[in-house]
C-alpha cells in the first residue's frame, strides 16, 4: 500500500445514521433536502473494478497489481441492490444509473436490470467504457435496459490509448457504440472529460465525428474528484470555451433543459443535425438543483460525489431491518443534507480525502 490509498480508506468510513424522530423538520418540505432539494435519482456503483486505467480516475500508481478491490463479501448481491431500489422508490428515487468502475465487468449484470425492470417505474440506464459492449449490447437491451452512456475521452488512438492507460483503442469503443445502436440502446450519449493540453485539441474533431449522428456528445469540465487525480484549475478547459470553439466552425444555439436539475446544458446545431451537451461542474456549478444520491458497491450511500464520508445501508440490510426502516434511514439522511460541494470549491476542499469516482460511481 502507497501513502495515496489512505483517503480512500478514510473517504469509506462510515457516519452516523441521523438520529430518529428529531429532523422532520430540517427540511422545508418532507422529503426535501435543506436546500429544498428532492431525492430523485439514484446511482448505484455495481463494481469497484475497471479494466481501464484512466489517469484522471484510476491512476496506475494508486490502482495497480497489489491494489485491493473489495472481496465478494462486501459487495452487495442483486437481491440486495434489487431491496434497496425498491425503498429509494418509496422514497421519490424514479431514475437508476447503474456504475462502476466498469458496470459490465459485473458478471450477469442482465440479471440486475432485469430485477430492477421488473421493480417498475425507474428511468434505467448505464454509463460504460464499452470495451466489452459490443458482445453485451443486445442482452442488455433483451434484458430491458432502455439506453446507455458511453465515455470516451478522444478519436485519436494515441490520445485515447494515453487517457485509458490499458491501450484499447478507439476502435472498439466505437464498434461498442454501433452495437449498442443497432440493439436500440438509444439515444445514446457519449462522455469525453476534457483535460488542457491532454485531450482538448481533440474536441471539434469529436463533435464533428457525432453531429448528425442521432448521438449526443457531452463535454465533461475535468473534476477534482477522489484523491488521487492530481486535478489543478490549470488543467480545466471551461466549458464556454468548448462552446465557442464548436459554434465557431458549427454554428450552435442553446436548448432548455430536459428535466428539473439536468447535468448537461444543451445545445444544438443550427443547421438541424443534433445537438450536444457540456457539463460545467467546475465553472458553473448545478448544486442547486442537485437530486442525486450514490450507492457504493459497498452499499454506502453518499449525498454528494465530493463526499467525505457515506452511511453504512449495507448494516441495515444485514441487520435484519425491515424495509420501512431503511426507508426511514434514508428519508433522515436526505433532510439532514446540506451539500453543494462544486459551488464552495477551493484549493483547499480540492485537496481534501474524497471517495474515489470508481468507487462511488460516476
Ligand atoms: P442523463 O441526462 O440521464 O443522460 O444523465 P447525466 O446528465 O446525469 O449524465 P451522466 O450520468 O453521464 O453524467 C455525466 C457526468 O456528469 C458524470 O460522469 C460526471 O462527470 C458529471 N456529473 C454527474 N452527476 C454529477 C453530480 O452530481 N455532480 C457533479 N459535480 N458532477 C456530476
Ligand atoms: N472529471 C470529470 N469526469 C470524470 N469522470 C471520471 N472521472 C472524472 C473527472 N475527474 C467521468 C468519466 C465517465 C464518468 C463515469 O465519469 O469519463 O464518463
Ligand atoms: Fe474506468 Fe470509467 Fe474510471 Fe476510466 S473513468 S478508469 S473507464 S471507471
Ligand atoms: Fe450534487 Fe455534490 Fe455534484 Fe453539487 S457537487 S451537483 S451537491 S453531487
Amino acid at each position: 500500500m502507497t501513502d495515496r490509498i489512505v483517503p480512500l480508506v478514510d473517504a469509506r468510513r462510515a457516519k452516523p445514521l441521523p438520529p430518529v424522530g428529531t429532523l422532520r423538520a430540517t427540511g422545508p418540505e418532507p422529503g426535501m433536502d435543506t436546500r429544498g432539494r428532492p431525492l430523485r435519482d439514484l446511482r448505484i456503483s455495481v463494481t469497484d473494478r475497471c479494466n481501464f486505467r484512466c489517469t484522471y480516475c484510476m491512476p496506475k500508481e494508486v490502482f495497480g497489481p497489489d491494489y485491493q478491490f473489495l472481496p465478494r463479501s462486501a459487495v452487495l448481491s442483486f437481491e440486495e441492490i434489487a431491496r434497496l431500489a425498491r425503498i429509494f422508490k418509496s422514497q421519490g428515487v424514479s431514475k437508476i444509473r447503474l456504475t462502476g468502475g466498469e458496470p459490465l465487468l459485473r458478471k450477469d449484470l442482465e440479471r440486475l436490470i432485469g430485477m430492477i425492470v421488473d421493480i417498475g417505474g425507474f428511468e434505467l440506464t448505464l454509463t460504460t467504457n464499452a470495451s466489452i459492449l459490443a458482445r453485451k449490447a443486445r442482452a442488455l437491451k433483451s434484458a430491458g435496459l432502455e439506453r446507455i452512456t458511453v465515455s470516451l475521452d478522444s478519436l485519436d488512438d494515441r490520445v485515447f490509448r494515453a487517457m485509458n492507460d490499458a491501450d484499447y483503442p478507439v476502435a472498439s469503443v466505437l464498434a461498442g457504440i454501433d452495437a449498442a445502436a443497432a440493439a436500440g440502446l438509444a439515444p445514446i450519449k457519449i462522455n469525453m472529460v476534457v483535460k488542457r493540453g491532454v485531450n482538448d485539441h481533440t474536441v471539434l474533431d469529436m463533435a464533428r465525428h457525432f453531429k448528425g449522428s442521432g448521438h449526443i456528445v457531452r463535454f465533461i469540465e475535468f473534476m477534482d474528484v477522489g484523491a488521487t487525480n492530481g486535478w489543478r484549475m490549470d488543467d480545466v478547459v471551461p466549458s464556454a470555451e468548448i462552446v465557442r470553439r464548436i459554434d465557431a466552425e458549427m454554428p450552435l444555439e442553446a436548448v432548455d433543459p430536459n428535466y428539473y436539475g439536468e447535468v448537461a446544458e444543451r445545445w444544438r446545431y443550427r443547421d438541424g443535425t443534433g445537438e450536444i451537451g457540456v457539463i460545467s461542474s467546475v465553472t458553473q456549478a448545478f448544486c442547486r438543483t442537485c437530486t442525486r444520491a450514490r450507492l457504493s458497491t459497498e452499499g454506502m450511500l453518499y449525498t454528494c460525489l465530493f463526499a467525505t464520508s457515506g452511511y453504512d445501508l449495507r448494516a441495515l440490510l444485514r441487520d435484519g431491518s425491515a424495509d420501512d426502516q431503511i426507508a426511514d434511514a434514508i428519508d433522515r439522511i436526505w433532510q439532514v443534507r446540506a451539500d453543494r460541494y462544486s459551488e464552495i470549491r477551493t484549493a483547499e476542499t480540492a485537496a481534501l480525502r474524497k471517495i474515489e469516482m470508481s468507487y462511488i460511481g460516476g
